[in-house]
């Protein structure tokens, strides 16, 4: 179902980099799509020179059987024309009419390349999905490396690093393997290190040793390449499946643990390898966030969608990345102070806490405050690391910057389906749970261009207070209280480098 509306989606020659992008696009009334664009290889001929190097085709992303994501549908030619044949269980549908031998019908956009007369660029347009004004692009990425043009070669792991990785505790257990999403979910909440891999770590480690694993970050790794590509076939958070607890916290090293303060005691922020490792800090809360909204409430809730399960796979696996490229450049700068060394604190996980037994309330305050809040200060801690001139630094913040906009997008699609399915006026209910479990002032000044890209206009959050723990005379306490003295110390800092390197404490995931 598509509607008469074109969107302009990239330059023609962006999509030659690879043959497959996540399209993500949202109305101007909040209503968000994903897409997948497939680009196939058709080199132009004696025949016919002009003829496109490639054919495109956009299908929504979700199966129209039972909902699996496919973006790793394998593509076959058969007499009619060419299929994606989903991952889950084999249905195919004709890329061009999304029709398929089952009856069943993928959603399907035409797709235009039009030369810009002004300039003579070729720019890629898609038809706009239905029930949905000016659309516009939130995200445009590939696949995965996987599906790049020329296809990467297969990674070789060095003989001593696969043996170090298997003389710790496997990424797979060898006893009670999890066979459901929601066991894998619950499995890396349970594992205590987040380690990328050995070499990412030096001698100089004190708190990680190469070969100690299990990695939280390699399972995550793990766990979401099967779940998209039809591996892991089975969520189980519905009977006859009996889904596993989450832990009430996240399990962590001791090495971890010990290092833990109180933030108001964390001082010298200032330096940009403890900025690394702050941010490096959130980055590992954030993973477990995205596996923990899916384990405590996939169960409660049956009616959600496997495209609940792809949007949180997909952040965990987001998250995992940005703690690996902010891990990878805090050893760049200062090998002497990996992660793990510095002080760290829990208070992200505080608001983790507060919102365990509502699922509105978990995308109000985690997605839609703490995430939204992130995108108000990374453009200040990116101009930071400019100002020092580390480059690395800033292309990692940025890829991390582009990802956060897609995760205030996941927060909220759902809180506003959620809303719809409830009944609920979505911008009414975010302001009242934001009332119920927020403490003090939802603090600008906001990033109102990237908010509104992921669909938070200004009536979700402006003049916005939360009561939580209104009349506690301690408000030192948890998040909340963290943002508290920032306000007063931003003040104290005055000039505006201090208060960015203070802010970004606020940054989640
Ligand atoms: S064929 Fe796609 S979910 Fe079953
Ligand atoms: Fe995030
Ligand atoms: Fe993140």
């Amino acid at each position: 179902m598509a509607s008469t509306e074109y969107i302009q989606i990239a330059p023609f020659t962006r999509l030659l980099t690879h043959f497959r992008f996540l399209l993500t696009v949202q109305s101007e009334q909040g209503r968000s799509h994903s897409l997948i664009l497939f680009r196939l290889s058709e080199p132009a001929t004696p025949d016919s020179p002009n003829a496109r190097p490639g054919q495109l085709y956009a299908m929504e992303s979700t199966c129209p059987h039972l909902g699996a994501d496919l973006s790793h549908a394998e593509i076959e030619e058969c007499e009619t024309g060419v299929v994606a044949v989903c991952p889950w269980h084999r249905y195919d549908f004709d890329l061009r009419t999304g029709k398929s031998e089952t009856g069943l019908k993928a959603c399907t956009y035409n797709i235009e390349v039009r030369t810009d007369p002004s300039d003579g660029v070729d720019n890629v347009w898609v038809e706009a999905p239905e029930g949905g004004k000016s659309w516009r692009v939130v995200e445009l990425r590939p696949v995965s490396e996987e599906f790049a043009d020329p296809p990467p070669r297969p990674l070789v792991k060095p003989e001593s690093e696969a043996a170090s990785v298997t003389e710790g505790e496997p990424i797979i257990p060898t006893e009670n393997a999890p066979t459901t999403l929601m066991q894998w979910a619950v499995l890396i909440l349970n594992t205590p290190n987040p380690t990328l891999k050995p070499s990412l770590f030096t001698t100089h480690s004190p708190a990680l040793t190469p070969g100690t694993f299990p990695p939280q970050v390699e399972r995550t790794k793990h766990a979401v390449n099967l779940f998209h590509t039809g591996q892991l076939a089975t969520i189980g958070n519905t009977p006859p499946h009996n889904p596993p607890q989450p832990p009430t916290i996240p399990a962590r090293d001791d090495a971890y643990t010990q290092n833990t303060v109180d933030p108001r005691k964390l001082t010298k922020r200032k330096n940009a390898a403890v900025m690394l490792h702050a941010l490096a800090n959130i980055e590992q809360w954030a993973i477990d966030l995205a596996w923990d909204i899916m384990a405590r409430f996939g169960p409660s809730n049956p009616s959600l969608p496997p495209a609940f399960f792809f949007d949180f796979t997909k952040m965990a696996l987001d998250e995992s990345k940005h703690f690996s490229l902010l891990v990878s450049r805090l050893s760049g700068i200062s090998p002497s102070t990996p992660y793990g060394t510095l002080p760290v604190h829990t208070s992200l996980w505080d608001s983790a806490l507060s919102t365990s037994s509502s699922l509105l309330g978990r995308l109000a305050i985690i997605h839609l405050v703490h995430e939204a809040r992130g995108l108000d200060v990374n453009p200040g801690t990116i101009a930071r690391f400019a100002r020092a001139k580390d480059e690395e630094s800033v292309k990692a913040l940025e890829v991390i910057h582009q990802d956060e906009v897609t995760h205030v997008t996941t927060g909220h699609r759902w809180f506003t389906w959620l809303c719809e399915k409830e009944g609920k006026d979505a911008v009414k209910a975010f302001r009242e749970e934001v009332r119920k479990g927020w403490r003090g002032e939802v603090r600008g000044p906001f990033n109102v261009e990237a908010r509104a890209k992921a669909g938070m206009t200004k009536e979700f959050y402006e003049d916005l207070r939360g009561d939580l723990g209104a009349g506690e005379a301690d408000l030192g306490k948890g998040i909340g209280g963290e943002k508290e003295r920032l306000v007063s110390e931003e003040k104290n800092a005055g000039a505006g480098e201090a208060a960015n390197v203070e802010v970004a404490y606020e940054k989640t995931g």
